[in-house]
């Protein structure tokens, strides 16, 4: 795991543990051994540690993070570095990250290829860096910088990274060569010196200034996590506290959060994003299939959506057409665009450069002749079948046959798309969520016609335009709106019953959502769910007039298009579920009009109203949704119930330190689950939704927890 060798009057230790050199603890004993032999050796005269491959070190290895703790630990490893009296050279190239940095910390030169990248993910794990990375940063950097690293789990550049006095030089060329040639020019020189531990916090004195400043940022950034309050706590006391009392600080705090419920969830949330990038559909799956160059995209429609992709696809610096049918729409479209690009510049996401060159590659064009040549299309009009279809029809006609063709939708059927062309195996969907340019979620929909090479296309464009793409099969409403449905179908009956709106939203921002239900209608403007809906109906054939509330089997309400007739369309137009006067417009505040309306509805309902506890609220919000993912896992639209928590993780913003909606299940316990299903189902025998689903009865029967289901044939259907 770690190849030792000496060169001249240097020794290399060369960590070797593919994919990401990952401190595992062969490697953290190997380590430990190659510098003890360094040390011996006397023809050595100072040490080098880089890491083989791609990376060097990318932190330690999660997976054992599960398992018992074998010694030595990074802490002594890193203390036998530290007190080599021969100088011992960090070569970075690739992610130095977590663990890794903090053995870098440990040596008492870092030198780095300009590609190379630094910094302490752990937060996002749900941990804190426990090999004293908290204690040594702050001492090289000063503490905004350090607070403001390990609390946000940034990947510093290189030559930032120098700035902060982390990397001694930038060197170029092979990165082994280079670490060997600095550390020849230190031969000699002392160590102690270069030892962090000795070394004062600089700006110590204000420490509780920082401090303050620092946690008031991750309580309003990160509300509900405890990693980044851990984070801030750790370095704080490396400006207090003795350098080792400091380190015995971390490791306490390290082992608490170690053990949290959130950690689990979010360690589980980085392997379960990784695993859903291993695909799999009928005739293919991400090993077999080749994905099909994209050097050149379209989108049609340069609306809301359209022009998030557009940002997108140029962000990434794929040419890309914007069409539109008249000037004035192609026009608007280009604001839209520029002004996003400028954003991110301004906001520090994109360098003015890469802002430039992105927008260069604008082509907008109110001629489908123009895309002869693409490689891939991406249409993006609003949610009509007809049109949708009429665009198809189309662009199969003027494109080159090797074109893919995507279409942006929600919830509309890709089969029923892509009979309108003559190559059905290159159509497929891709939704993108609400604003395109930000939402990490990319959700891939395969129809019973696409082929895996079609698949494997849009799985890697997802990649490349810095998504997280899923790939699920086509149904109604996929993966994230099917399962979303009752979501938004219990909140509004919710408020029939009895809660309010703000009642509602409350308990669910209080579980962790970043917004209520009905906030959330009000930013996305209540004519919209009222076209989706209408379009939805159209689709299951179903007429859903004001008075309708029990169609096709299923309770309906219309509340929203009710709503949206009196003109309360959200918060664009100064009302919807809230009244919206305060600060411009953006702040939402209860409405007593909202109360009359409600009470009017439920009097000519014949509803009485009575009071709904905030577990109610949960129970008929997620568990709801829950029901249905598991449906969703027994049809095989999704294959892992890993696909459906990144969907929501990244989609609709569930709470990361909760895992997802399956892995909270899984926490609750599917069988506790399961009986409130059932419960429910006897309630509303005729919501559909609360219909429980048979896989999760054979897993709660058997009791199977979810981990096991995958491996446990004898469990599926
Ligand atoms: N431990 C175990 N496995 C890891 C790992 C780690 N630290 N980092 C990555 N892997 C695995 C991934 O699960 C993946 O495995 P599969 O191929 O089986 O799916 C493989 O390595 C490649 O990873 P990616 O697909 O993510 O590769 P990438 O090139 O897209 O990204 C990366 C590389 C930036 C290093 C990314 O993997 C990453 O961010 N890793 C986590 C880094 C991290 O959080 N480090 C801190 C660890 S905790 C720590 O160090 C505590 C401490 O203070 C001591």
């Amino acid at each position: 795991m770690v190849d030792y060798s000496v060169n001249g009057s240097v020794a290399l230790l060369l960590v070797n543990n593919p994919p990401v050199n990952a401190l595992s603890y062969a490697v953290r004993k190997g380590l430990a051994d190659g510098m003890s032999k360094a040390t011996k050796d006397k023809k050595v005269k100072a040490i080098v540690i880089a890491g083989k491959g791609r990376t060097f070190p990318a932190g330690a290895d999660i997976r054992e993070f599960s398992g018992p703790k074998r010694d030595p630990w990074l802490v002594p490893v890193g203390n036998g570095i530290e007190q080599s009296g021969k100088p011992v050279v960090a070569a970075i190239h690739g992610t130095c990250l977590g663990g890794g940095l903090e053995m870098a910390l440990f040596c008492h030169y870092r030198v780095a290829l300009k590609s190379a990248k630094v910094g302490f993910p752990e937060v996002a794990l749900g941990i804190l860096p426990g090999a004293a990375g908290t204690q040594r940063l702050p001492r090289v950097t000063g503490l905004p910088i350090a607070f403001d690293m390990i609390t946000s789990g940034r990947h510093v550049p290189a030559e930032q990274a120098k700035k902060y006095g982390i990397i001694d030089e930038i060197v170029t060329g092979d990165i082994v060569n280079a670490g060997i040639k600095y550390a020849m020019s230190v031969v000699g020189h002392s160590t102690i010196p270069r030892r962090l531990r000795g070394r004062a916090v600089p700006d110590a004195e204000n420490v509780q200034k920082y401090a303050d400043a620092a946690m008031a940022q991750v309580k309003r950034k990160y509300k509900g996590f405890e990693a980044p309050v851990y984070c801030v706590k750790a370095v704080q006391a490396s400006a207090g506290k003795s350098y080792d009392l400091g380190v015995e600080n971390e490791q306490t705090l390290f082992k608490v959060l170690g053990q949290s419920g959130q950690a689990r969830a979010q360690q589980y949330a980085f392997f379960a994003e990784r695993l859903v990038g291993k695909w799999e559909m009928p005739g293919g799956n991400s090993q077999t299939a080749k994905p099909v160059p994209v050097k050149s995209v379209a989108v049609i429609g340069a609306g809301t959506m359209g022009t998030g992709i557009a940002v997108c696809i140029l962000s990434a610096g794929l040419p890309c057409y914007l069409v539109e049918q008249n000037s004035k729409f192609l026009d608007n479209g280009i604001r839209t665009i520029k002004a996003l690009m400028e954003g991110s510049v301004k906001l520090g996401k994109i360098s003015l450069e890469v802002g430039r060159r992105a927008t260069s590659l604008l082509k907008p064009t109110m001629s489908y002749d123009d895309l002869t040549g693409v490689d891939l299309v991406i249409e993006a009009v609003y949610e009509n079948i007809d049109l949708k279809k009429e665009i198809f029809a189309k662009l199969d006609r003027i494109c080159k046959p090797s074109t893919i063709l995507c279409s942006n939708t929600s919830s509309l059927d890709i089969d029923r798309i892509a009979v309108a062309t003559k190559r059905p195996e290159k159509c497929v969907g891709v939704h993108f969520f609400a604003p395109a340019y930000h939402m990490k979620l990319l959700e891939n929909i395969y129809s019973t016609k696409t082929s895996p090479e079609t698949a494997a296309t849009v799985m890697k464009l997802g990649k490349t335009i810095g998504k997280v793409p899923v790939l699920v099969k086509s149904c109604q409403g996929f993966l994230a709106n099917r399962m979303n449905t009752p979501f938004g179908n219990e909140s509004t009956f919710l408020v029939e019953e009895g809660a309010l709106p703000w009642e509602v939203d409350q308990v669910m921002e209080d579980f962790g959502m970043p917004m209520g239900p009905f906030k959330v209608r009000d930013l996305s403007g209540l004519d919209i769910s009222m076209k989706i809906t209408a379009e939805i109906a159209k689709t299951l054939g179903v007429t859903l007039t004001d008075e309708t509330r029990f169609v096709a089997g299923s309770r309906y309400s219309h509340m929203n298009t009710m709503l949206a007739k009196k003109g309360r369309l959200g918060r664009k137009a100064g009302k919807g579920w809230y009244k919206y006067e305060k600060a411009g417009g953006k702040i939402p505040t209860i409405d007593d009009e909202v109360i009359s309306i409600l009470d009017n509805h439920r009097r000519n309902l014949g509803i009485e109203r009575r009071t709904i506890s905030s577990q109610e609220i949960i129970e008929r919000l997620l568990y709801s949704c829950i029901n249905e993912g598991f449906k969703i896992l027994e049809e095989g639209i999704a294959k892992r119930p890993e696909e459906i928590d990144i969907s929501w993780l990244y989609g609709f913003t569930f709470p990361k330190y909760l895992g997802g909606p399956m892995y909270y299940a899984n926490q609750v316990g599917l069988s506790r689950v399961y009986d409130r299903i059932c419960y429910y189902h006897e309630t509303f025998p005729y919501s559909k939704h609360w219909v429980p689903s048979l896989l999760l009865r054979r897993l709660s029967e058997q009791n199977i927890p979810m981990s096991q289901w995958m491996a446990s044939p004898g469990a599926k259907l």
